[in-house]
């Protein structure tokens, strides 16, 4: 997720832009830039860091013009500098362009443009935009424009400026967002709406394959056809708090809502021709893999639960041995980590101090370091040999909620790729599987629909808890640690996680009337034994709630309420039987009236030890 504003007026674009892209913030931080036409000359200023940066240097050295477009970054191809920061130009600075999305057929195109003579000065994919731009100019933009995107596979949103043609501002959208905004004697163009919201309240949402040409006297829309078509003015009605966040109430809400099109994202986009899984930054091979006696995880929090699953499917896939540990731990016993080790390093931030201290220990030993990260450019992915970016967007609350479902996909992902490479995976089962995993999105996104009403009723009842349990077994288990976790750090009802095997050994004694009791209850091998166990609890008065695949209609009769899954495999199943928890944490919180964004005590990124 990146941030887009254009501006064609009378006013001094870069006032309007940046104020734009202060609204956007949360859609990318970590370098910005615009793009001015003033007086028939294009001017740049682009910088890494926070969007401050950018405001510091445009004061210290303004860039004056009333037509220009501008950009705050979340990386995806590229670590965030100066140097990948948008706009990217074409090599005599004369036409520039801003990028929220990712090009997949890039490296064909980058290529094609190196073969013709084309230089790049940048890692990204927006670049190769600029360089066709250049290659099919030949004095009108727009013609370019129609060109180019013929060329190009993936998602985008662009916006175009050129000092040959310095009355204009061209803009395209296909899959990524872009609005238009309607003023009187000026246009905009942006990512989301907050970002023209205090100029004006009119708006066109553009549709897919939509290209916008914006002067001073008006804009036309056209198709990828050169037709021109006719789009809808809408009046907003909202504030720009409630726009930032979409409609939703929180950042968490939005995030969890979020996940099926995140988990699309992360898996769809790294599907070569053939539909088969293809991992860019991961250059491990066959030969490596054989080589290799264990395999170790490390990570905190949330993303050590995602890590507990990992290794249950890199085990499966691989037939290897899978050790995994919580960061802080790593370090203080005897961890076996030598040159055959590869290590699975697990961070949203890629900021996390323990996870950084453990791959380090773990490097100076030998290991080779893989790690699934969402931060491009993060000390983790800087200091890793091979990254899966899990292209979740920023998360925004400190809850994680889509950064864990999109690290449970990159586990699936690399489970199944090793498993092919090393040959532990025959093409029947590799092509099952894949082929299941690609169903998931939709089903993540029934699990959000069928969950909210039933989650909404459960935390109603739990409100005034003091404590509530989780209880799972197997890959429930893991799930339900989860939960528990969520459960705690934002409604701060104390809550556990159980292997539900393990409660008659101890932890039982803590049930009494009324105590909530949240049983998992997925995995077809183990059903029958986690049933006996909440009839355990049941039978000491716990008030029980199941989550479970559709076809065990037989919970209703041991739980008090039950939430149903579509079927899947059942190493999927914890994609799925996750969302429940996460929004019985969320209302849980709402209802207790707590901070839900950013809850008492807690950071997102935790960089000390
Ligand atoms: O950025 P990281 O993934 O390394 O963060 C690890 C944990 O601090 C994080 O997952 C934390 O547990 C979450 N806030 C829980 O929702």
């Amino acid at each position: 997720m990146c941030g887009i504003v254009g501006y064609v007026g009378e006013k001094l674009a870069t006032d309007v832009i940046l104020e734009g892209l202060q609204k956007l913030e949360y859609r990318g931080y970590d370098s910005s830039g615009v793009a001015i036409l003033g007086s028939g000359k294009l001017k740049f200023r682009k910088i890494a860091g926070r969007l401050s940066n950018l405001i510091s240097s445009v004061e210290e050295n303004p860039v004056e013009g009333t037509i220009g477009i501008g950009h705050t970054r979340w990386a995806t191809h590229g670590a965030p500098s100066d140097v990948n920061a948008h706009p990217h130009t074409n090599e005599d600075g004369t036409i520039a362009v801003v990028h929220n999305g990712i090009i997949e057929n890039y490296m064909t195109l980058k290529n094609e443009l190196i073969e013709k003579g084309y230089n790049f000065e940048s890692d990204t994919d927006t670049e190769i935009v600029a360089k066709l731009l250049d290659m099919y100019y030949e004095g009108d933009l727009l013609q370019a424009v129609f060109k180019m995107v013929k060329r190009l596979k993936g998602a985008y949103a662009l916006g175009i400026v050129s000092s040959n043609n310095p009355d204009e501002l061209i803009a395209v959208r296909k899959e990524s967002p872009l609005i238009l905004g309607v003023g009187d004697d000026e246009l905009f163009v942006a990512s989301d709406i907050p970002a023209i919201l205090n100029r004006t309240r009119k708006v066109i949402y553009l549709e897919n394959n939509d290209i916008v040409k914006l002067t001073r006297e008006g804009y036309t829309i056209y198709n990828v056809d050169r037709n021109v078509v006719e789009r809808e003015v809408k009046e907003i009605l909202w504030d720009v708090e409630a726009a930032t966040k979409e409609g939703y109430d929180h950042f968490m809400i939005k995030e969890i809502n979020q996940q099926s099109s995140v988990i699309k994202d992360t898996l769809f986009r790294r599907l070569d021709d053939k539909g088969n899984i293809y991992l860019e930054n991961v250059n491990i091979d066959s030969k490596y893999l054989t080589t290799i006696n264990k395999i170790y995880i490390v990570a905190c929090g949330t993303a050590y639960h995602a890590g507990l699953i990992g290794k249950h499917i890199l085990e499966k896939f691989l037939n290897l041995h899978v050790i995994i540990d919580i960061a802080s731990e790593f370090r203080y016993g005897n961890n076996f980590v030598d040159d055959k080790t590869l290590m699975i390093v697990v961070s949203q931030s890629g900021e996390t101090a323990d996870t950084l201290a453990a791959l380090r220990l773990a490097k100076s030993k030998g290991a080779r370091i893989l790690s699934i990260t969402n931060v491009v450019g993060s000390t983790v992915a800087r200091e890793s040999d091979d990254i899966f970016y899990t292209w979740a967007g920023p998360e925004i609350a400190v809850a994680s909620t889509k950064a864990y479902t999109t690290q449970l996909t990159a586990f699936y992902m690399i489970s199944l790729y090793f498993g092919k490479l090393k040959g532990t995976l025959g093409d029947e089962i590799y092509n099952e599987i894949l082929s299941e995993l690609k169903s998931l999105p939709a089903k993540v996104k029934a699990a959000i629909e069928e969950s909210e009403k039933v989650a909404r009723e459960i935390a109603e009842k739990i409100k005034n808890k003091r404590s509530l349990f989780y209880i799972g077994r197997g890959l429930d288990y893991y799930t339900a640690m989860e939960g528990a976790l969520k459960l705690k750090e934002i409604s701060y009802i104390q809550a556990e996680a159980f292997a539900a095997g393990e409660l008659k050994h101890g932890s039982i004694a803590l049930i009494e009337k009324d105590t909530p009791v949240i049983a998992i209850a997925t995995q077809r091998d183990l059903y029958e034994k986690t049933v006996s166990n909440i009839k355990e609890v049941k039978a000491r008065g716990a008030y029980t709630i199941g989550i479970t695949r559709v076809s065990n209609k037989d919970l209703e009769n041991v739980c008090d309420s039950v939430i149903y899954l579509d079927e899947t495999y059942d190493i999927f199943m914890p994609l799925l039987s996750v969302i429940s928890p996460q929004l019985l944490a969320y209302y849980a919180a709402v209802e207790r009236g707590n901070d839900v964004d950013k809850p008492r005590n807690l950071a997102k990124s935790v960089t000390v030890e």
